[in-house]
């Protein structure tokens, strides 16, 4: 299999790809990073530079690759050096949600349109996102958040939309969006404090966990949005 993951340098990204190299049905790996220079190499793990918020940048990087058996995007942002997720709506600020929405959702549909020929080999193929279950609207119970929950309800909605295109033109691939639990990362670190420690899981456990799930998927469970657990979300 020709693997690729989108936000290779990052807590969740870089265990995927931990993981992966060691498998024997893996042939290769092809990870991103933006800012973060990479620190782990191996014989299989081709890195490339790649920034998703520049069209340009994801077309370029396109190009480069060959057949996608699987792609997995674990880039995303919770918050900045300046910003931190909204507690009240008195924190709203627009600048924050677009930012938000040009990280945790353009990107998908950027990667869909520059890499959509890759997967016309026929076999059967999978494009996942690493969403939330904060992104759920049906689930969502604490309030708070409005620019990171409202960019993954947008990113949901966006692969349940691109579900249903590819059912037509990709019939071969699987289009999921996957929520990893609470994971020990830079993105979760500042939001640790009030999770239980068995709820806090590590990258490796996470990843490890969503890999399972995506071995389970056929093309007919294409448009999901699934639990690291492999239980169902509700949109
Ligand atoms: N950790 C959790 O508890 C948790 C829970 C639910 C969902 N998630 C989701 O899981 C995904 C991965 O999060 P993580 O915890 O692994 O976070 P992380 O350790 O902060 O990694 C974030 C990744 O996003 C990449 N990225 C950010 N801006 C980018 C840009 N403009 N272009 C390209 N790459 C960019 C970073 O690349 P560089 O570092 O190279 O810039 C890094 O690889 C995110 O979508 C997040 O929303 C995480």
């Amino acid at each position: 299999m020709n693997i690729v993951i989108v936000g290779g340098s990052g807590g969740i990204g870089q265990a995927f790809i931990r993981n992966l190299v060691g498998k024997d049905d893996v042939l290769s790996v092809h990870a991103t990073f933006n800012r973060n220079e990479p620190k782990f190499f191996h014989p299989k793990l081709i890195w490339q530079r790649m920034d998703v918020m520049q069209q340009s940048s994801v077309r370029t990087w396109s190009e480069t690759l060959g057949e996608i058996d699987w792609l997995i995007n674990a880039a995303g942002i919770l918050h900045t050096r300046d910003s931190r997720p909204e507690k009240s709506i008195l924190q709203f600020e627009p600048d924050f949600l677009q930012q938000n929405i040009s990280i945790n959702t353009v990107p998908t549909l950027a990667l869909a349109r520059f890499t959509h020929e890759k997967f016309k080999h026929g076999r059967p193929a999978v494009f996942a996102t690493v969403s939330a279950k904060v992104g759920s609207i049906e689930d969502n119970r604490l309030g708070g958040w409005y620019s990171y929950r409202a960019s993954k309800a947008a990113l949901n909605m966006c692969i349940k939309t691109l579900a249903i295109e590819w059912k037509r033109t990709l019939p071969n691939v699987t289009v999921a969006a996957l929520h990893p639990g609470t994971t020990d990362t830079a993105l979760s670190k500042p939001f640790q404090k009030n999770v239980p420690k068995d709820k806090l899981f590590s990258p490796d456990q996470s990843a490890g966990y969503m890999l399972d799930v995506l071995n389970g998927l056929t093309p007919e469970k294409s448009g999901r949005f699934w639990a690291y657990d492999g239980a169902l979300l509700p949109w």
